[in-house]
């Protein structure tokens, strides 16, 4: 496909300012948009971040058909700009806009996109510690209808963030998740294992509710409050004596971590210890208690490794895990990870993806 270049002005052109940046506050010059009409993608071009035109009836903003992902780059030593396994965002694009009836868009469409936008927004990658350019792909369905059904028409898109980290206290501050029993994020049969905007508009309400009581986030549960499912922005993990990290089996209300993934095939290759199962939120709780649980924390892109460093319980009962600071386990396996995307150690093959320079037409 033809790719079309709309860029700012040279002299109108912002740069990236010094220091750590907020997670998400920063956007680069450009961004890179391919609309679906009339049953395929058509105009894929790279031009100025600037607002949207909408139809006021448009389906997304009247029945919440968005998907979204989260993906990083980080410039390595040899001064290029590497992105971190965008073929497993890419693929759960498509898993997402399955769930929620918008149209899959190729693989190769979404990578080209993201490649010529990352070339030519390179100099935003910061290399700051724990920053990354921090990439958000998205798609809507913009069909000016009233009815509820599929849109037509849908726009997919991609901006760029130079980012620091996402919790504020950085690696450093290991968090406080308030264990909910009165909020679900997802169902069986629901949309969790997608990442549709509705999940987290979902989340906002039992976020500020946690915030409220002085822990972070949510640690989520089943709809019958049998099992752990995951955290409103990252999965959640525990670590037993012997070192093995614990993931929550994934189904359909749980968000297929790539970090989490990761850490998983890590485990195959011998790199760590970690598996995943079903784990009942009062077994959790009882060794946590015991003392068999020594760590525990969230796996994300955003998020990447976040210590967990206590637990709320709607008693009000608060549960320190181990004492209540950042465990070696975690602490190893933040600086295994970060080490691979930063190239600072090799990652396994194919996990970093080389932005080419392309010339622009
Ligand atoms: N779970 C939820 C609900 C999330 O929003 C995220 C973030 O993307 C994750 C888990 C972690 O997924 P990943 O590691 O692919 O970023
Ligand atoms: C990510 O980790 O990339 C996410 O999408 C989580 C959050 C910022 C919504």
């Amino acid at each position: 496909m033809q790719f079309r270049y709309q860029l700012v002005d040279k002299s109108r052109q912002k740069t990236l300012p010094p220091g750590v940046p907020s997670f998400g506050a920063l956007r680069t010059n450009h961004m890179f948009v391919v609309n679906y009409e009339k049953g395929a993608w058509d105009d894929p071009r790279i031009v100025p971040y600037e607002p949207f035109a909408s139809m006021p009836g448009a389906v997304c903003l009247h029945y919440g058909q968005t998907i979204f992902e989260g993906a990083k780059g980080f410039r390595h030593a040899d001064g290029e700009l590497y992105l971190f396994r965008v073929d497993k965002n890419f693929a759960r694009m498509n898993h997402s806009a399955n769930i929620i009836c918008l149209p899959e868009i190729p693989v190769e469409l979404q990578r080209e996109g993201l490649l010529r936008l990352a070339d030519l927004e390179r100099d935003w990658c910061p290399t700051e510690p724990e920053s990354s350019l921090y990439i958000r792909p998205f798609m809507f369905g913009c069909s000016d209808t009233i009815g509820v059904k599929p849109s037509d028409s849908c726009v997919f898109c991609i901006i760029l963030s130079p980012s620091g980290p996402y919790y504020r206290g950085g690696f450093s501050e290991p968090l406080r998740l308030l264990v909910s029993t009165q909020f679900h994020r997802a169902v069986s049969g629901g949309t969790g294992s997608s990442k549709c905007g509705g999940n987290y508009a979902a989340s906002l309400r039992a976020a500020a509710y946690a915030e409220s009581k002085g822990a972070s986030q949510v640690l989520y549960l089943d709809a019958g409050n049998r099992y752990i499912e995951e955290v409103g922005t990252m999965n959640h993990y525990h670590v037993l004596k012997d070192g093995t990290f614990v993931i929550p089996e994934f189904n359909d209300s749980i968000l297929r971590s790539i970090t989490s993934e990761s850490v998983l095939e890590l485990a195959t290759m011998g790199r760590i210890k970690a598996r995943s199962e079903r784990i009942e939120v009062k077994d959790f709780i009882a060794k946590l208690k015991a003392g068999e649980i020594i760590e525990a924390g969230g796996f994300g892109t955003a998020a990447v490794v976040s210590p967990v460093g206590s637990y709320l319980l709607e008693s009000g009962e608060v549960i320190t895990v181990g004492n209540g600071q950042i465990g070696e386990h975690s602490r190893a396996l933040y600086k295994m990870y970060t080490d691979m995307q930063n190239g600072w150690a090799p990652a396994p093959e194919g996990w970093l993806t080389k932005v080419p320079q392309y010339q622009p037409a």
